[in-house]
This record gives C-alpha cells, structure tokens and sequence, in this order.
C-alpha cells in the first residue's frame, strides 16, 4: 500500500489545496489530509472539526482520501501511520525556502520523504489567509473555494 500524508491548517481549504489533494489520490494508493493544530493555541476562523467537515465534504468524490487531524509533529503522525512521504504544492519560489527547511527537518528526524508537487498556475497567488482577508472586505472569492466553504465562509463573516 503506497501511502502519503497531504498536510496543511486547511484553515479553510481551497481550490488549490483540492487540486494538489486530487493529484496524490491519482498517485496514491491511500492519501491522508492532516490538519495540523495546537490545542494550548487554538487559532483560525474554523475550528478543527469545522475544517475536517469540510475536507470530508469537498475530497468526498475521491474514495482513498482520509482526514484527520494531528497535533504535535508531523513526522510522528507518519510514523504512526506507516506513511514515507509528505506531498506539498510549490505555488513560487516564495515557498520554497520554508518548504525546503521543513522538508530537510523531517528527513533528518524520521527519513520520511517530502515531494514537491508544482501548482496548477490558476491557483499559484491563492492561500487561506488571502480567502479571507479578500472576503472579510466583501471582494469576490467563488471559484478560488469549494462551494460549500463559500457558503460557510460567507456565514462566519457575517457572524461578525
Ligand atoms: O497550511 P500550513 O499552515 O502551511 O501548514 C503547516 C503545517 C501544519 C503543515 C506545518 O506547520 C506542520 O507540519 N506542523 C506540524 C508540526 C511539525 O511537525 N513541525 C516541524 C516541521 S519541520
């Protein structure tokens, strides 16, 4: 069973982490999206089962795609798991000195393996915190997320 763990705070998910998502469903055997947090420093517009919920909507259509979430580090949720590899999308060069620490990082502690997977350019500027700043100022973020985390977002900004 090949398997690979997609990581993220998924805070929420959007159309670019489902591309990447999609991508290792076709490569993998078995692919985990872990949602990484931290319990003494709850953070985010979503809570964690908010975010699992909506990951478990939105990856429903690809059947070996797991979601859970883990805390502490990375590379034990692997170990656990029997998973060798971690699989991250490269929007630009931005990403990639960060990128490249963790990945050196978790080689050096566990020898799990990071690749790098190039992201589909039509969502290369596109992160969680950028959704929702856009949308807190009412700008137009359909197509840049799943429906239903539209839906959601829009009903937690009005919250206020
Ligand atoms: O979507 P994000 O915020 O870029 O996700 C970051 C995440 C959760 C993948 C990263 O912070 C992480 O792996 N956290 C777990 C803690 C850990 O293993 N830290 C050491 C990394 S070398």
């Amino acid at each position: 069973m090949r398997r690979v763990v997609c990581p993220g705070s998924f805070d929420p998910v959007t159309n670019g982490h489902l591309d990447i998502i999609g991508r290792a469903s076709s490569l993998y055997d078995e692919v985990y999206v872990a949602i990484g947090f931290n319990r003494a420093k709850p953070s985010g517009l979503f809570t964690i089962d908010e975010r699992i919920e909506m990951l478990h909507e939105v990856t429903e259509q690809y059947k070996n795609v797991k979601v859970e979430a883990f805390e502490g580090l990375l590379v034990n949720f692997c170990k656990e798991r029997g998973i060798p590899a971690i699989i991250k999308g490269l929007r630009a060069v931005t990403d990639f000195d960060y990128e490249l620490q963790m990945a050196q990082m978790n080689y050096g502690l566990t020898e799990v393996e990071t690749l790098f997977v190039a992201t589909n350019p039509l969502y290369s500027f596109l992160s969680s915190s950028l959704i929702k700043e856009v949308a807190t100022y009412g700008g137009d973020v359909s197509g840049l997320v799943p429906e239903t985390v539209l839906r959601r977002l829009t009903e937690r900004l009005a919250q206020g």
